[in-house]
């Protein structure tokens, strides 16, 4: 399989496809993700973080929920002071947590990211979820909050007007929202001052959510895209029978065989092409150079991209039914299917 990403110190982020978003900004179409997925140790992932800056990340998908911002922002620190790149140069997104959408909370929250981000902005901030339902780091997925509550559009923009505030304040460059659906948004967007840039939801080729992702494109929302890869090594909470391996998938091993490159590559390439932002998680030096450095070569042709709109298989991974209220009749409901 070809691999030559270990003879090559770095990649010139400027050869890094752009997506533009409504001001006019352009990203880096690809971003690093930092969620250990309660396996890797915090030290882990910033020491990606760190090797992923030096091979030419400039993206950075990071919450407070996933317990290491503060290691994550020595690296920032560390890579402004040492003058390998400015502070404008590197994104960096964040993400308030379910238990911190009470009155005055966004901003609580987000000063305790940006003390542990070691920065004086991110540039993106999220709505991580769209209602207050939280679990405890680590749960099973059996847990359930008994406070948890279904989706409010009062609540919801109660926590979007915080977050105007905070962009307003210019401690986040630009404001997000994740995990929402059609229907919540319907419900919410006519009443937002300010829109959202970017939303942020699961994508990759077994669930491609065809309409959320167009729904967004004619908004000119931008669309991050999580677990692009199939997310292989997700908590156990979100494993379920049924569920399947992207990377398995016939018509995205067919692509790889074509390419003679990883599964995984297939899914970014596709990814990268359909138009949205994946934000690939890896600790292991030789994968995260691999996921960076394949969307700036050999791209996939016309009919592999189509061959590959055929994998979508509608298979949800992270169903989150650890956020279910009393009632509620299955993960489904979280999502208005
Ligand atoms: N907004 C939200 O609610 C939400 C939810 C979930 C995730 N996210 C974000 O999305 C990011 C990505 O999702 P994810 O981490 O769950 O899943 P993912 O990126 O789809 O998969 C990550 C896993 O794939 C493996 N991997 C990475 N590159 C590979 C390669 N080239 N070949 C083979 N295996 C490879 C990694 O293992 P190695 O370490 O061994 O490479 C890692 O365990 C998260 O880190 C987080 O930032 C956001």
């Amino acid at each position: 399989m070809a691999d030559s990403t270990d003879s090559i110190d770095s990649i010139d982020p400027k050869l890094v496809p752009r997506a533009a978003l409504a001001s006019g900004e352009e990203i880096p179409r690809i971003g690093m993700g930092t969620f250990g997925s309660d396996k890797y140790s915090p030290a882990s992932v910033a020491a990606a973080v760190s090797g992923a800056l030096r091979y030419g990340y400039r993206l950075f998908d990071c919450a407070s929920v996933y317990g290491n911002e503060d290691l994550i922002g020595g690296v920032f620190e560390d890579a402004v002071q040492s003058g390998l790149v400015r502070r404008e140069e590197i994104l960096v997104t964040s993400k308030v947590w379910n238990d911190m959408h009470g009155k005055g909370d966004v901003l609580l929250s987000l000063a305790k990211t940006l003390r542990d981000l070691r920065l004086n902005y991110v540039d993106f901030y999220f709505v991580h979820w769209p209602f207050p339902n939280y679990h405890a780091p680590g749960c099973d997925g059996d847990t359930r909050n008994p406070d948890s509550k279904p989706f409010s559009a009062e609540h919801f923009l109660d926590v979007w007007g915080q977050m105007e505030r905070i962009q307003k304040m210019g401690l986040a460059r630009y404001i997000g929202m994740s995990n929402m659906t059609i229907p919540k948004l319907e419900a919410v967007l006519p009443r937002c001052a300010v829109p959202p840039a970017v939303i942020e939801m699961e994508l990759h080729p077994s669930f491609q959510q065809p309409d959320l992702f167009e729904y967004c494109a004619g908004r000119n929302i931008a669309v991050i895209g999580y677990c692009p890869l199939g997310s292989p090594n997700r908590p156990d909470r979100d494993k379920a029978p049924g569920d399947i391996v992207d990377t398995e998938l016939p018509e995205v091993a067919a692509v790889a065989r074509a390419h003679n490159i990883h599964p995984a590559l297939v899914c970014l390439k596709w990814a990268v092409q359909r138009g949205q932002i994946p934000i690939p998680f890896s600790a292991t030096e030789k994968n995260y150079r691999a996921n960076l450095r394949c969307v700036t070569t050999d791209p996939l042709s016309a009919a592999e991209m189509e061959a590959l709109k055929g994998a979508d298989k509608n298979c949800r991974l992270v169903k989150g039914q650890v956020f279910l209220w009393p009632g509620a009749k299955g993960w489904e409901d979280l999502w208005d299917v």
